[in-house]
């Protein structure tokens, strides 16, 4: 079969080489693709937002399954397009994709069907949430409602700072439109764990669990990035959490969206805290993460064809879903200067060496091919991954891999998965 993947990212080149490895596909696509992915698939210059030129394509090469791994796709509604061509589409359709879309929404459908969250309340305009604060304890969290790139979220320790927020969130638009609406919420504190999982509209097979790390300097000071490196399993996400979270939180969510109206198939990726009082939802996204994709997909024994057609023709029951018994660490390579301002188009050297490497990935973010070379081309420029019998052994040949890649300004954290020295 055919397969077409949209995305550009180091999760849609862990998608590839995961697709890649499916005795079904004969050939892959991908819009708009990077360098890294266009040694697995065909990449054509079409980007994840232009569906029209993404609908004519899947139509022309008769593409068979076309899988959209971003988020503004899914909730701009590029499913629905597809789906009205005829085209088979593994990702939520835009009524579902809101549970991302939308925090007032995934807030109001969590309150609703009781599933454990932070207290919050929704503002539609600047004084209302001025006037709650003024009453409310602190640190305190508020959050743009829409998409802002995982950067919509301000935790601000006194009243002063909160009104600033509220300032730049709904009146400066700092996030857009994203920030036509705002949610307050309670802060808390805890253990963060990322659980992704398949979902076909009914039934829902959790993934291995992972924990990403998102601000940009060790100790995790710095601004907040799309992440800086993940590692899987998590061990504080123990078999009581994942009892608790079966029971009140994963089918819960599922069943919530049926009811509404909103039938989900895709991927659920629950964000989650541990707190002293049980686990709750932090946020839920309608995708895998990025980079927690890196050290789940190549930790899964399925063939993810036949897991994504299952969700898509609604029998995710009869699936197996199996996980090596093993970890992986994820070390993003960065460009200095990330996630604020940083150079492009610097050579990267070294990528052979992860030739023929069992249990090793170079997954690229940020690049592209200039001149026959491949250079970086965005913050987030390589995800390495490595596999090892345990986290501690996956750390440290993560990290080894780490030094057998080369380029200008070259910037990564040193602690990813420190946190499980404690465990
Ligand atoms: P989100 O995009 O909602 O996952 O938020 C981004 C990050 O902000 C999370 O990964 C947490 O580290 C932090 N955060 C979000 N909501 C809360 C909260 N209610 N309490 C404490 N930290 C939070
Ligand atoms: N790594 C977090 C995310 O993909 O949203």
């Amino acid at each position: 079969m055919k397969v077409l993947i949209v995305g550009s990212g180091g999760r849609e080149h862990a998608i590839a080489t995961s697709v890649a490895k499916s005795p079904k596909v004969d050939k892959i696509y991908c819009a708009p693709g990077n360098a890294g992915i266009g040694m697995i698939a065909e990449c054509v210059p079409i980007g994840a937002m232009e569906f029209d030129k993404i609908v004519a394509f899947a139509k022309e090469k008769a593409i068979d399954l076309t899988i959209v791994g971003m988020d503004d796709p899914l909730v701009g509604g590029l499913i629905d397009e597809l789906e009205k061509a005829g085209l088979r589409a593994f990702g939520p359709r835009k009524n579902a994709a809101i549970l991302e879309g939308s925090k007032a929404f995934s807030k109001d459908l969590m309150k609703k069907y009781n599933i454990p969250t932070a207290a919050y309340e929704n503002f539609d305009n600047a004084e209302d949430a001025i006037g709650y604060l003024e009453t409310s304890q602190f640190p305190i969290v508020l959050k743009a409602d829409g998409l802002a790139l995982g950067k919509g979220v301000l935790i601000c320790n006194t009243l002063e700072e909160a009104r600033k927020g509220v300032k730049s969130i709904m009146l400066d638009k700092q996030f857009g439109t994203a920030g036509n609406r705002m949610v307050i919420e309670e802060f808390m504190t805890g253990r963060e764990v990322s659980v992704l999982s398949y979902v076909d509209g009914k039934t829902i097979k959790t993934m291995t669990s992972a924990q990403d790390h998102k601000r940009a300097k060790d100790g995790d000071q710095g601004l907040n990035t799309g992440g800086m490196g993940t590692f899987s399993p998590s061990p504080f996400y123990t078999a009581e959490v994942d009892e608790f979270c079966k029971k009140y939180i994963y089918q819960a969510t599922v069943d919530a969206m049926a009811a509404e109206g909103r039938e989900f198939k895709g991927i659920i990726f629950f964000g989650l805290m541990l707190t002293e009082k049980g686990p709750k939802v932090l946020e839920y996204n309608a995708r895998f993460g990025d980079p927690e994709a890196q050290v789940v997909l190549p930790r899964m024994k399925n063939d993810i064809i036949e897991v994504m057609e299952a969700c898509i023709d609604g029998r995710l029951d009869e699936i197996d879903l199996q996980f090596e018994d093993n970890a992986a660490v994820c070390v993003v390579l960065a460009s200095e200067g990330y996630p604020v301002k940083y150079d492009k188009g610097l050579e990267i050297r070294g990528l052979e060496n992860f030739e023929g490497k069992d249990g090793y990935y170079c997954f690229h973010a940020g690049t592209t091919l200039k001149n026959g070379k491949i250079v970086t081309n965005g913050g987030r420029v390589l995800g390495v991954t490595a596999k090892g019998a345990n986290l501690k052994e996956a750390r440290a040949n993560a990290y080894a891999a780490t030094e057998w890649i080369d380029f200008d300004n070259k910037y990564m954290r040193h602690d990813i998965g420190k946190a499980i020295d404690e465990a």
